[in-house]
């Protein structure tokens, strides 16, 4: 509806101002030459008729044409109006209170229960935290289903197909280069070197079921430690300490570790024992981290992925941003979401400064209701196992497919809606640069360890759903490129010689 008023406007603009081009010339000519005034009198009124008669019938038709579009766009609007209704239902059965409040096929508020203690003071607004939280589902979906399509792990090809990547994008992963663009190419790579695999490290659909466990110290509320371990692979964040200590608590399996590069000095004590364990800096490299990297035998990688300016920030997210890149459940653990909540705790150390709660626990409750992740929290321990209130799968890919094309065809764009309709610039990997990472001047240590497991995994070995995908996609690796942008992707392909 909206879209047939917009299309009214636009054609409709363009006949008034020309029938008002020709009042105004008619004026000219009469003040200019009064000889000659009938004619063009006539002429122009013919003309001001004829166009009349064209405004009239582009109207029409652009009435039909609206018609048309709103008639195609009902059935999306239908789908994900469907859609909100199942994403209402399901906030009241599982948000603990929280409810869902729809305002069209794309706009929902989630509101709060009143009385909802709002502790946290923002400090750049001057308010306490609201109690209701806005979103765009139809976005929402679109965003955080792409991040299953994802390669989230910096590369080589991704450097070597963005445009100047080298020179513009390596620089920003690097602190203390002393520029803001890599004008020294072999300086940069000295200090990725390290960190940098060829080609992806790891798959989308790569693994099942992952756990991504949070710090908070709800987790010593209850004991998921069996649970978690039960997961094909679990991720964790900076000094999370995973030891017979909290075992039972947060289990002992480590595959990844997501840190900031404040975690540095700590990391060779956390992964003494835990050789295998892969660490995913979330920000930047530093002189710090190259050395401490330098005397682990662990996997070492960037982060490649974007800021999420609304929901909670912070490395949680990025972890389900990870954890989705490579995994079809996506199970969480030790977030705080549970309401009743006034400060951050760990469950490792004191209480520390944390950001705003409701907002964070807010969004993590949609993730979910989008069938993005699983919550597990001391409050919904008991209920664990049933998920039958979250949208289905089939549910979930036809709301996408109907938000996608809602999106392209509100944005007057036509087709791109296959795998790669978001690529918006190519690369091409080499076949015969070898899927190593490593620098020369690298230390026994690692040397001689087994830190290039993932990258050399055979694709033969790899489970069915990510040998099935990557056939799929035709070899193609997606990343994002900056900031929020859906379409802006960097798309590698792969020779089939690469992965023999
Ligand atoms: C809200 O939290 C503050 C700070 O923890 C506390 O002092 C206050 O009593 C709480 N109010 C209610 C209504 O629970
Ligand atoms: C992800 O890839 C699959 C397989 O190619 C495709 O069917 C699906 O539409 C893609 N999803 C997104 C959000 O791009
Ligand atoms: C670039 O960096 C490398 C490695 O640090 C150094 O050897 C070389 O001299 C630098 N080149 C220039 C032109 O500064
Ligand atoms: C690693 O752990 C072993 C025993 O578990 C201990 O002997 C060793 O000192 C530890 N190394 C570091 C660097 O903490």
């Amino acid at each position: 509806m909206q879209l047939g008023v917009h299309g009214f406007r636009l054609v409709a603009s363009t006949p008034l101002s020309l029938s008002l081009d020709v009042f105004e010339r008619m004026r000219l000519h009469r003040g200019s030459s009064s000889s000659n005034f009938r004619r063009p009198t006539i002429l122009h009124l013919l003309c001001a008729a004829c166009l009349f008669a064209a405004f009239l019938f582009i109207i029409q038709s652009s009435f039909f044409a609206g018609d048309q579009k709103s008639h195609l766009n009902r059935v999306e609007v239908r789908v994900l109006s469907d859609f909100q209704s199942s994403v209402q239902q399901c906030v009241a059965n599982r948000g603990l209170g929280m409810m869902a409040q729809i305002i069209d096929h794309c706009t929902l508020i989630l509101k709060f229960p009143e009385g909802t203690n709002s502790t946290w003071y923002n400090e750049q607004f001057k308010i306490f935290e609201p109690l209701e939280y806005k979103y765009d589902i139809c976005e929402a979906i679109l965003l955080w289903e792409q991040y299953r399509n994802m390669t989230t792990v910096l590369t080589r090809e991704y450097l070597d197909a963005r445009p100047d990547g080298w020179l513009d994008y390596a620089a920003k992963r690097i602190a203390q280069l002393g520029a803001e663009k890599c004008y020294n190419r072999s300086l940069c790579e000295e200090h990725l070197n390290l960190l940098l695999p060829a080609k992806p490290p790891f798959r989308p659909r790569q693994f099942h079921t992952c756990a991504v466990v949070g710090n908070s110290g709800d987790l010593l509320k209850t004991e998921f430690g069996k649970e978690i371990d039960s997961h094909d692979a679990v991720f964790r964040d900076n000094e999370a300490p995973v030891n017979e200590k909290y075992a039972k608590y947060v289990g002992l399996k480590r595959d990844f570790r997501l840190v900031v590069r404040g975690a540095a000095r700590n990391m060779v004590t956390i992964l003494n024992g835990s050789d295998d364990e892969v660490l995913i800096i979330k920000s930047l490299t530093h002189r710090d981290f190259n050395a401490m990297i330098k005397s682990i035998p662990n996997p070492v990688y960037l982060f490649q992925g974007i800021v999420l300016r609304r929901g909670a920030k912070g490395t949680g997210m990025k972890s389900i941003e990870l954890a989705l890149s490579m995994c079809d459940i996506v199970d969480i653990y030790g977030f705080t979401v549970d309401p009743g909540y006034t400060e951050w705790t760990r469950y490792f150390s004191t209480p520390r400064k944390g950001h705003n709660p409701l907002q964070g626990r807010a969004y993590y409750q949609l993730l979910e209701c989008l069938g993005v992740i699983r919550i597990h929290s001391p409050m919904r321990a008991e209920r664990r196992q049933d998920w039958s209130d979250i949208p289905n799968r089939e549910m979930i890919n036809r709301a996408h497919a109907a938000a996608l094309s809602l999106k392209k065809s509100q944005a007057g764009q036509s087709g791109g809606l296959g795998q790669f309709g978001s690529c918006k610039v190519w690369g091409n990997a080499g076949s015969n640069d070898g899927p190593i990472s490593g620098s020369p001047d690298m230390s026994p240590v690692r040397k001689n360890s087994n830190y290039n497991k993932w990258e050399v995994m055979p694709f033969e070995s790899l489970r069915k759903e990510a040998r099935d995908y990557y056939d799929q996609m035709g070899r193609v690796s997606l990343y994002k490129m900056d900031g929020n942008k859906l379409e802006d992707l960097v798309c590698v392909r792969h020779s089939p010689k690469s992965e023999a």
